[in-house]
């Protein structure tokens, strides 16, 4: 049995950035939530020239929270004449927003007026706060957001288990130091299950134990320009096949 979920709640600093008690961790950058996504999420996985020429790309991602990273990679999708006929993003989130704190939230931080109706239709469709797997159909159903409300260690597994592949791995689990649930050898292990063999993946963290368990588990990283003021972040991609 999923155990019930216990839901975020909506807090600011005083700089306007969302931020978690629970985790004491802002939720994006000050430098900008929308900048952010495109430069560690989209750039990172070469997006969206890595997308063109596929029948369908497919995007995991590790903490939806708001869903900057969602709607910059729909956005981006949307606004590419070359895009695949479909776009399939799938994320797991442990302590979801509810709609109308997802819609004040993007109200308070979103400064692209061409991503707001991306936004309501993203809180029109959200579902009820409920354990295990949603999937809403968009776009007219060519964009398709599977969210898995619950842990990451017990979701990412049975994902990999019930044969979801990816093309592109966001890794957006607050600061691996605050939330080290989110970096465990075990979801290392199933991210590399679920890769497709020309996976990409992208996070603005650097530090030295990702590091090491990407590469135990068959991932290549490289280190680039972090975003907003932060010197370091990580890109790279499937390197061997592990346990095939
Ligand atoms: C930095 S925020 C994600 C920001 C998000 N990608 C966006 O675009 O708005 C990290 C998220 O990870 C979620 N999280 C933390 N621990 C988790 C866990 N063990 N399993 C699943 N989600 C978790 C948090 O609730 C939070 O929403």
């Amino acid at each position: 049995m999923d155990e019930p979920l216990i839901s975020a709640s909506l807090v600011f600093r005083d700089d306007g950035t969302p931020y978690s008690p629970r985790h004491d961790d802002i939720y994006h950058s000050a430098a900008g939530a929308l900048a952010q996504a495109r430069h560690v999420f989209l750039d990172g996985n070469g997006l969206p020239a890595r997308w063109r020429e596929k029948p369908r790309f497919t995007v995991i991602e590790t903490g939806f929270g708001m869903g900057i990273n969602f709607l910059s990679t729909w956005a981006a999708w949307r606004d590419d004449p070359q895009r695949p006929p479909a776009l399939e993003f799938v994320s797991i989130e442990k302590h979801p927003f509810s709609a109308d704190d997802l819609r004040s939230a993007h109200a308070a931080i979103i400064d692209d007026i061409a991503i707001a109706p991306l936004s309501d239709a993203l809180a029109s469709a959200w579902p009820k706060l409920e354990a295990g797997v949603h999937k809403l159909a968009l776009a007219t159903g060519a964009v398709t957001l599977t969210l898995a409300f619950g842990d990451a260690g017990d979701l990412l597994p049975r994902l990999a288990e019930h044969g979801l592949t990816a093309d592109a791995i966001y890794l957006d689990g607050f600061a691996p130091a605050r939330n080290p649930d989110m970096w465990t050898p075990a979801i290392f292990a199933s991210l590399a299950r679920i890769a497709k063999d020309d996976a990409t993946f992208a996070t603005y963290t650097s530090a030295g134990h990702v590091k090491r368990a990407l590469i135990d588990n068959g991932f290549a990283y490289r280190k680039v320009a972090g975003f907003g003021g932060k010197r370091a972040m990580l890109v790279g991609k499937r390197a061997l096949s592990v346990g095939h």
